[in-house]
């Protein structure tokens, strides 16, 4: 038990570091949660207008899944990776840093799934790209795309990893509740568009 408990602290205090919103700052656009709608992921960092900050910050909140999951893969097998990737998820949501209201968990679920098994995060990209390219809403890419791996990883055999994705998937979900919201009113901003309000 005290290995899972440190297991759980590394990943979560890896997965709290609110990326979008330090990078954001350090490119001189201020503060990312004053913008759009008020989240601090790569979606809406791209709503500032600077294409490479939200890129940065998409590739950084995917990559600190991604090295909880290598680095106790590494030390400790493939088991407390799993976990390791759960905390580092949740620490991206619930950061202690920010009063526990962080970022929606797209980029950092698709980093976990990256450092666990990697042709199932570049099969979560092909399915967000071909979406985001047809309807042009991120949430909405995220939601197919979140749909499917799991489903697609027990299809594969993966029966533990899978049982773990659905709980991500649902979190996932309960974290974009203002975006289904908006996408059942026809309210919510497409990819390159940045004139939304604050909620
Ligand atoms: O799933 C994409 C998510 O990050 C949406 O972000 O800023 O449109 O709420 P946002």
């Amino acid at each position: 038990w005290p290995l899972v408990l440190a297991v759980l602290a590394f990943g979560y205090l890896l997965g709290s570091i609110p990326f979008g919103l330090i990078i954001t700052r350090l490119g001189g656009m201020g503060d990312v949660r004053e913008i759009g709608s008020g989240n601090i992921g790569a979606t809406n960092v791209l709503r500032t207008g600077n294409k490479k900050l939200a890129a940065a910050t998409l590739v950084c909140d995917a990559l600190k899944g991604t090295i909880a999951v290598l680095v106790v893969k590494h030390f400790f097998g493939a088991e407390l990776a799993l976990i390791a990737g759960f905390a580092a998820f949740l620490g991206h949501l619930f950061p202690v840093w920010l009063k526990f209201k962080g970022g929606k968990g797209v980029a950092t679920y698709i980093g976990v799934l990256l450092g666990l098994n990697w042709p199932f995060a570049l099969l979560f990209c092909a399915v967000w790209l071909t979406c985001a390219f047809l309807f042009r809403y991120s949430s909405l890419s995220a939601f197919v795309a979140s749909i499917l791996t799991p489903l697609v990883l027990f299809a594969a055999g993966y029966v533990q990893m899978a049982a773990m994705f659905v709980i991500l998937t649902l979190i996932l979900f309960l974290k974009h509740h203002e975006n289904i919201k908006r996408l059942l009113n026809g309210e919510e901003t497409k990819i390159g568009n940045k004139s939304k309000p604050v909620e």
